[in-house]
């Protein structure tokens, strides 16, 4: 009676928590957590009906992206509802029909991007809805011809996209955008128009990017007055476009054109065109050698004074003779020679006269070496920005820059430098900026930056130095960011970080770092904010480590995912003492054993932690662990092995936003749990092994019709136990069927008992007393009786097994059981269940009218049957009834690893014995076999009182005492579903 007026109140409580709160979700599509409402990603899915993906969305959505769907089709009206978009991507899909009126009602739209799809053909009034937008894309698809008017609407496009299509006639295109007032930039790169031939129209005014590369002109066509606002022009790769086409062609307004691998001339080009020739990238240009140089420059020279920008790419220089440029005007910005096949570029000794150069680029060409420009005599004083970027420079001398002293950005990453002289960067007074990263550097000397005192990026990432020697960074006292991720480091010597006392952000994964060795951060405890120590050696023996970051009072990023080779083992307890400002921690991809209770004490300020995968199999979260963080919004733990969701673990985090528990093992989870997380918005419990029984009814009903937590994709949760019904609207019916009634029943019951009891007490005190004495013996006598029945069941043993084992079953177990001298009387299923009768009453009463229930265990068994109804009642009986009724027998050899995410079943184990079915690869399986059968019959005749167990049989495998202790104390029941 006590215990049915409890559960009552139990199940009461819960359903009037029903109506307080539950969940909602989308079938396609995902909310941004951070959003309020207003973004949503719909990718990934394969979904090919547009209407189905976005049918669910609400009003509030502002941007929309539907990415990878294997959509084909736009019907009408298709976001009718979402009148407040303002950017939509439809990007790789596979849209191959757009209906008229299929963008109707978006009339805030700003964004549209259609890129990547097969569409070929676009209905004229397509976009007469979107008034405001500013951005379209129509980029990588199949469009032949836009319609006539087809921008009629969009007054305010300032970006046409349509780049890679199959266009070619650009007089229909001139006429669509002519009247677009704001237009910014057009893109009609890489289509088939072979000429700008324009009926009676004009670009608009605010055109400053036009991009026709890659077609296939053969003339311009046009008036000359057509392009004159066009400030950047793109006509590269019309490789038939010859010099004439620009006869008497307006380009007042050009400062950027691009001409390479065209047919034009550039000399007759610059003679003929009114472009300022200061504006035009000589790049791809066929001006292999010297004296094709020289006559531009010199042909320059005439025109223009001073020089902004000399580009001459990919133009098969080899040689760097002398005076190669000192005919040209004066070069007064950038320089950029990359992409040619300069084998060494002599202290930039070639450009004396052209000393007033800021920046010089000589990327992708093949220089072997830096040599020593300690007594060159070209010096240039303005230089501040130098890129040798993907050369092959195996060595660079001293004195390398030492007639550039000036330089603040050096860039000499992606080289094959094994030799950096102590001396090579001495003079670099102004550096700011080095990149050394991606060579093939070993040592780093003590001298190396002695003269960088201004530095305060230094990037050494991606090479191979293995120890960092006393001082290296000694004078770069404003380094900010160091970058040492990809290198071979084991260690620091003592000093070996002394100097750094501005360091912000400092970068060791990817190397080979056993330790965290507390004293070298001493340097810069105070401003160090990023510590990215992923994928090293990090392990620890024992739990009692002081914490390495205790003084780092600054740090709000720390990253120890990923250690190798297997993952950190052991996490010390006080490990994290003292990160009172960190904000995000990532520990994924470890195999860490316990994550202590206490180890975030200290995080107050954490906002994001990433424990993915970073622990054992099944490693239990203890209660308390998260108690602190109480600023924490997001935390990511999947894959992490957890069953249970309790608001012991997770319910002091009242911040948090985003949950994801993706991937994890959990059977149910406590909505109770869930409530305790008053800000959560986002809850992702994909992938988990969601049972739909009673037991999780609440779940059910709490993750529908919530205004404020999205559960993602809830729709396509299955079920796990039936793998072909989805979670979200299994049949909860039978759960509170009689709840009602027997709520009314039990509350009239205790009202009337109230009453009349004291009326009774008085009236009928030694009748009832009476009558109570002769009800107690007549029931403990049926009571009896009804047990002694269990004696005469109707069947031996209850067979429960996966269809997979069925083979073994019929072949194997039936005749050594039923036959074969002995004459069991087995159960199964398939045989034995009655037809027309509802199968949990067939289970029901084949567990009980049988007195033993035996459990074919495979894998298979272990994914899809354990935890199935049958196992339940079962193991219902051995804890809750002490009956022995469930017999293991073993089909494979399962390793503990494998067995310990069946938790239950470990502890079934633990409990009781079992027998392992020897495998026909051992010595002598025939021998082995009968043994097994000798045993499991003696097994099946045992009675199923529990006390005589443990140990009976030394060929029986039986538990560890202590684990058994430990089960004991572990309050955790097993309940009828
Ligand atoms: C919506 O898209 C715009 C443009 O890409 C972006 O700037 C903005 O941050 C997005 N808003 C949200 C909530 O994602
Ligand atoms: C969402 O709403 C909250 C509170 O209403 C506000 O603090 C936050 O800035 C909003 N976020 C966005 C992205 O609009
Ligand atoms: C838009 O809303 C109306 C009424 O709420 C509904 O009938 C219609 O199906 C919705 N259309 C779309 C495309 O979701």
């Amino acid at each position: 009676m006590n215990k049915l007026i409890v559960n009552v109140l139990a199940v009461n409580a819960a359903l009037g928590a029903i109506q307080l709160i539950s969940g909602y979700s989308y079938n396609n599509c995902i909310e941004d957590p951070y959003s309020n409402g207003t973004a949503f990603n719909c990718k990934n899915r394969k979904e090919v009906n547009m209407f189905a993906i976005v049918k669910d969305l609400p009003s509030s959505a502002i941007n929309l992206t539907i990415f990878k769907t294997y959509a084909e089709y736009i019907p009408n009206y298709s976001f009718q509802n979402l009148t407040n978009l303002q950017l939509l991507k439809m990007d790789n899909n596979y849209l191959k029909t757009i209906d008229e009126f299929a963008f109707q009602n978006l009339h805030q739209l700003q964004t549209l991007n259609l890129s990547c799809n097969d569409i070929s053909e676009l209905k004229p009034s397509l976009f007469n809805d979107l008034h405001n937008l500013t951005n379209i894309s129509l980029a990588y698809n199949k469009l032949k011809q836009l319609p006539g008017g087809i921008f009629a609407s969009t007054l305010k496009l300032n970006i046409i996209i349509i780049r890679q299509n199959f266009l070619t006639n650009f007089s229909e295109i001139a006429k669509s955008v002519s009247h677009l007032k704001t237009l910014r930039k057009l893109d009609l790169s890489s289509n088939n128009f072979t000429s700008l031939i324009h009926s009676n129209v004009s670009l608009p005014k605010s055109l400053a990017s036009l991009y026709i590369s890659k077609n296939n002109l053969l003339t311009l066509g046009c008036k000359d007055s057509f392009l004159q606002y066009i400030k950047v022009l793109d006509l590269a790769y019309n490789s038939r476009l010859p010099t004439k086409a620009f006869q008497g062609v307006d380009f007042s307004h050009l400062n950027y054109l691009r001409l390479r691998s065209t047919n034009v001339s550039i000399v007759e080009f610059l003679n003929i065109s009114n472009v300022s020739p200061g504006h035009v990238d000589f790049s791809g240009m066929r001006l292999k050698n010297g004296s094709l140089v020289s006559e531009l420059c010199r042909l320059l020279k005439t025109k223009v004074k001073t020089l902004k920008r000399l580009s001459l790419n990919d133009n098969g220089i080899v040689n760097l003779t002398n005076y190669l440029l000192s005919s040209c005007p004066e070069i007064t910005g950038e320089l950029d020679l990359s992409r040619n096949r300069l084998k060494s570029t002599s202290c930039l000794n070639f450009l004396k006269g052209q000393t007033n150069i800021k920046s010089f680029n000589a990327e992708h060409c093949v220089l072997k070496s830096l040599p020593s420009c300690r007594h060159s005599k070209v010096y240039f004083k303005n230089l501040e920005e130098l890129s040798y970027r993907y050369n092959r420079i195996l060595s660079v001398s001293s004195f390398a820059f030492n007639n550039m002293p000036h330089i603040m950005t050096l860039k000499l990453n992606i080289n094959t430098i094994a030799f950096l002289d102590r001396k090579a960067l001495k003079g670099l007074k102004s550096l700011v900026t080095l990149r050394l990263d991606n060579n093939l550097l070993t040592d780093l000397f003590n001298d190396t930056f002695a003269d960088n005192f201004r530095l305060q990026v230094l990037n050494l990432r991606n090479n191979h130095i293995s120890v960092i020697f006393n001082g290296t960074f000694l004078r770069l006292g404003n380094l900010s960011i160091l970058d040492l991720g990809g290198n071979k480091i084991t260690h620091f010597e003592p000093s070996g970080l002394d100097g750094l006392q501005s360091l912000s952000k400092l970068y060791l994964d990817g190397n080979n770092l056993k330790q965290i060795d507390t004293s070298i951060y001493r340097v810069f405890q105070n401003t160090l904010t990023t510590l990215d120590l992923q994928s090293n050696l990090i392990n620890f023996l024992t739990d009692n480590q002081q914490s390495p970051f205790m003084n780092l009072s600054k740090l709000s990023d720390l990253k120890l995912d990923g250690q190798r080779p297997h993952g950190m083992t052991v996490l010390p307890q006080h490990f994290f003492r003292g990160l009172y400002s960190l904000t995000s921690l990532y520990l994924t991809n470890n195999n860490i054993y316990r994550l202590p209770p206490n180890v975030f004490d200290d995080l107050t300020s954490l906002h994001f932690l990433a424990l993915d995968r970073c622990c054992v199999g099944v490693t239990q979260l203890q209660p308390g662990v998260f108690k602190n963080l109480r600023s924490l919004t997001k935390l990511a733990v999947e894959d992490m092995g957890i069953q249970n969701f309790s608001k012991e673990v997770f319910g002091n985090l009242t911040k948090l936003r985003s949950l994801q528990l993706n991937r994890n093992v959990m059977q149910n989870i406590q909505v109770d749990a869930l409530e305790s997380l008053p800000k959560l918005h986002y809850l992702d419990i994909r992938n988990n092994p969601l049972s739909c029984t009673c037991q999780n009814s609440l779940l059910q009903n709490w993750t529908q019709n919530n205004p404020q937590v999205q559960v993602v994709y809830l729709y396509s949760v299955q079920c796990q136990d039936h793998s072909k019904f989805k979670f979200y609207n299994f049949d909860v019916k039978v759960c509170y069927i009689d709840l009602g009634e027997y709520m009314f029943f039990s509350t009239a019951v205790v009202i009337f008992l109230f009453s009349v009891t004291p009326l009774l007490h008085v009236k009928l005190y030694w009748k009832i007393k009476y009558s109570y004495y002769v009800f107690n013996a007549w029931f403990s006598d049926r009571w009896r009786r009804l047990s002694e029945e269990e004696e005469n069941c109707k069947y031996d043993a209850f067979i429960s097994y996966n269809s997979s084992d069925e083979k073994w079953v019929m072949e194997h177990l039936l005749p050594n059981l039923e036959g074969n001298g002995s004459f069991f009387k087995l159960c199964l299923h398939h045989r034995d269940f009655e037809l027309g009768r509802d199968i949990v009453d067939n289970i029901v009463s084949a567990v009980y009218s049988s007195r033993k229930t035996i459990c074919v265990v495979s894998r298979n068994f272990l994914q899809s049957e354990w935890c199935s109804l049958e196992i339940q009642l079962a193991s219902y009986r051995l804890f809750d009834e002490h009956r022995d009724v469930l017999l293991l027998v073993f089909l494979e050899t399962i390793s503990d690893r494998q067995l310990s995410s069946y938790h239950r079943m470990r502890k079934v184990m633990l409990k009781k014995t079992y027998l392992q079915w020897p495998n026909s690869d051992c010595m002598n399986p025939g021998e082995a076999q009968k043994l097994f059968w000798n045993q499991l019959r003696r097994a099946m005749r045992k009675g199923s009182r529990l006390e005589t167990e443990e140990n009976e049989s030394e060929s029986f495998v039986t538990a560890k005492s202590e684990e058994y202790e430990d089960f004991k104390n572990s309050d955790e029941r097993y309940l009828l579903p």
